[in-house]
């Protein structure tokens, strides 16, 4: 398939993996493209809640569903796993990579191997399926690879430097793989959400004012189809990370953020 091919790919006839498939945000984003009619192939670590969102995805329109129980901490695994699904798929437009862990900020000042889970699964475990799938891609000469980063990795904070630097390394790793593998039909886009309600921010103060799940997995499906490079969602959170990447360090090295 010729890229421009792939960029008319209709979403009805979209082949889509979606690693992480459990995650609030993917799973909102799949409610999407399962009412377009697309294929999809859900990977996720805890089996019965990947049951039961690949049953939803089917009643709500998707043309096929099919899933893949695995942790994907375990990189050694991913070229069997990725190999498997895009054979189940026969072929993958779209790869779509949303796990990821918060953890616990405090516990990682304190000990390196909670800090190195972290880095583990939120950076290592990308890398290894990003290598695999860009290197597929660039073969066909046509694809999308979406990846969830964070707004968080735009600067490092007191309140979460561990998780932040692991989706900084995430997000220039993905804009040097763009800027590789865009030359060879291949798209690559970083998404990076501002808070939002999902299981993983429900313990936070003021979760209840955070973004909405669906408005969010709107704007990602949207930017898929656009073939978009980098995604803020909400909007607002592009020039609130202008402004905070911005701030003179004297000033932001005393601030409790
Ligand atoms: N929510 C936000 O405010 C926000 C903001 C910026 C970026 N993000 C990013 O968006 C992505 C999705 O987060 P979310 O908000 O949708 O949170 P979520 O609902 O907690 O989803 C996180 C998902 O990652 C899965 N996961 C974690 N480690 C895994 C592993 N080793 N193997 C397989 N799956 C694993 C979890 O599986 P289990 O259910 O089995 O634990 C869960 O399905 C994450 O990368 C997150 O960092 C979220």
């Amino acid at each position: 398939m010729t890229q421009n091919q792939a960029a008319n790919t209709s979403p009805t006839q979209r082949k889509i993996l979606v690693l992480g498939a459990t995650s609030g945000i993917a799973e909102a984003t799949c409610r999407i493209w399962a009412s377009q009619g697309a294929s999809l192939f859900l990977v996720a670590r805890n089996a019965e809640k990947l049951a039961s969102v690949a049953a939803d995805l089917r009643v709500r329109g998707a043309s096929f569903v099919d899933t893949a129980v695995a942790d994907l901490d375990d990189t050694d695994r991913h070229p069997a796993l990725l190999a498997h699904a895009v054979n189940s798929l026969t072929g993958l437009d779209v790869a779509y990579l949303a796990h990821g862990v918060l953890g616990d900020q405090a516990s990682a000042e304190q000990d390196f191997n909670t800090a190195a889970h972290i880095l583990h699964t939120n950076l290592m475990a990308p890398v290894s399926l990003l290598t695999w799938l860009a290197n597929f891609f660039v073969q066909r000469r046509s694809g999308t690879i979406a990846v969830l980063s964070s707004v968080a990795g735009d600067r490092g904070r007191k309140s979460n430097y561990v998780y932040g630097s692991s989706k900084a390394g995430l997000s220039a790793f993905l804009a040097g793989l763009r800027n590789r593998v865009d030359r060879e039909g291949v798209t690559v886009l970083t998404i990076k959400p501002g808070p939002t309600k999902t299981a993983m921010t429900s313990a936070m103060k003021g979760s209840e004012k955070f973004a909405d799940v669906n408005a969010v997995a709107r704007s990602i499906v949207s930017a898929v189809d656009k073939r978009v490079d980098n995604l803020y969602v909400p909007f607002q959170w592009q020039p609130i990370m202008f402004v905070i990447r911005h701030i003179p360090e004297r000033i932001f090295k005393k601030l409790n953020l």
